[in-house]
C-alpha cells in the first residue's frame, strides 16, 4: 500500500518518489472554492502518510488557494517531502518570475520549493529572460531545481541551453495509456538528455478507472487480475515502468489515494506491458 520507490530527478543528485499528488482541483479550480479544505488536507496528509512524498502545485490552481492547502497538509513536516509548484505563462518576465516565488513561498508559508516550473511556454517571452530569474531564485536557496511544463522537444532543448548553472530538471506533460504522444519524441529525448518526465492527467482523469468494455479495457482488466491490482495501479505502473517517467495522479477521496499509492514498489513485466502498448496503440 506505500510507494516507497525513488528515481533520480534528471541529472541532480535529488531522489523523488515515482509518485506524487496532484492539485489542480484543490481547494477550486480557476477560482478559491472554500469549505473543501479538511477533505483536501486528510487526503494530501494520507497520501505522504503512504510515501507519495511529493506534492505538485501552481499558482494559477484555485488562484492560490492550493497551494495555501498543500502549505496546510505539509504544516511543519517540511523537510522529507518533495514540493513542486510552477510560475504562470503570463508570469515569465524575469521580475514577474521573482514576484510569482515570492507569492508561492507566502502561500505555502515555506521558505523554498523542491521544483520551480514553468507551467506553460509563452513564446512572447525569451525563454532566456525566465531561466535567469529562475537561476537567481536557485542562487538565492527560494528554488532548489528548475523544470517546465507542457515543453515540446524544441523547447525542451531551448530551455536547456538558456540555464548556464543548472540543468534543467524535468518536463512535466499529459501522458497516460490513453494519451501517448510524447512516445513519439518527448520520451526518447528525455530518456537521452536525462530530464525527468513527470506525467500529470495519469489516470486520464477519472477516465481509465472508468473505462468501458471494449477489447482494450478487457485487456488492463486480465493484466490487473492476474497481478491482483486494479485497472488504476496497473495503469500507473505502466507509466513509473518507464526510465525517465514518474507520475502525480490527484486524488482527494481517501480510497482513490490508497488505490493510487500502491501502485509504485512492484513491476509489471515486458510482456504485459507490451500487450498494453498494443491494446491501447
Ligand atoms: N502541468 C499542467 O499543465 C497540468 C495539467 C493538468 C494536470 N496537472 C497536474 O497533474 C495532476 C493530475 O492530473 P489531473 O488532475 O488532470 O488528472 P488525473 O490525476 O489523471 O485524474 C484525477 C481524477 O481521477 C480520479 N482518481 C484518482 N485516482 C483514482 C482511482 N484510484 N480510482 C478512481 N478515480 C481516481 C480523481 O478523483 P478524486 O479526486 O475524487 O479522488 C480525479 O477525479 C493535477 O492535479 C496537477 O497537479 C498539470
Amino acid at each position: 500500500m506505500t510507494c516507497l520507490e525513488f528515481k533520480k530527478l534528471g541529472k541532480t543528485e535529488v531522489e523523488i518518489p515515482v509518485l506524487g499528488l496532484g492539485t489542480w482541483g484543490i481547494g477550486g479550480f480557476s477560482d478559491r472554492h472554500l469549505g473543501s479544505e479538511d477533505k483536501a488536507v486528510r487526503a494530501l496528509r494520507l497520501g505522504l502518510e503512504l510515501g507519495m512524498r511529493f506534492l505538485d502545485t501552481a499558482e494559477i490552481y484555485a488562484n492560490g488557494h492550493s497551494e495555501e492547502i498543500v502549505g496546510i497538509a505539509v504544516g511543519e513536516e517540511r523537510e522529507n517531502i518533495f514540493i513542486a509548484t510552477k510560475v504562470s505563462p503570463s508570469n515569465l518576465s524575469y521580475e514577474d518570475v521573482i514576484r510569482s516565488c515570492e507569492g508561492s513561498l507566502k502561500r505555502l508559508k515555506m521558505k523554498y520549493v523542491d521544483l520551480y516550473q514553468v507551467h506553460w511556454p509563452n513564446t512572447s517571452i525569451p525563454i532566456r529572460e525566465t531561466m535567469k530569474a529562475m537561476e537567481k531564485l536557485a542562487a538565492e536557496g527560494k528554488v532548489r531545481e528548475i523544470g517546465v511544463s507542457n515543453f515540446s522537444v524544441h523547447q525542451t532543448r531551448e530551455a536547456q541551453e538558456a540555464l548556464s548553472k543548472k540543468s534543467l530538471a524535468s518536463n512535466q506533460v499529459k501522458y497516460n495509456l490513453i494519451e501517448r504522444s510524447i512516445e513519439e519524441d518527448l520520451v526518447p529525448y528525455c530518456m537521452k538528455e536525462h530530464v525527468t518526465i513527470i506525467a500529470y492527467s495519469p489516470v486520464a482523469r477519472g477516465h481509465i478507472p472508468g473505462g468501458g468494455r471494449e477489447e482494450r479495457w478487457r485487456v488492463l482488466d486480465g493484466i490487473a487480475e492476474k497481478y491482483g491490482k486494479t485497472r488504476t495501479q496497473v495503469a500507473l505502473n505502466w507509466l513509473i515502468c518507464k526510465e525517465p517517467v514518474v507520475a502525480i495522479p490527484k486524488a482527494v477521496t481517501l480510497e482513490h489515494v490508497r488505490e493510487d499509492a500502491g501502485s509504485a514498489d512492484w513491476r509489471l513485466k515486458k510482456e504485459d506491458r507490451d500487450a498494453l502498448n498494443k491494446a491501447f496503440s
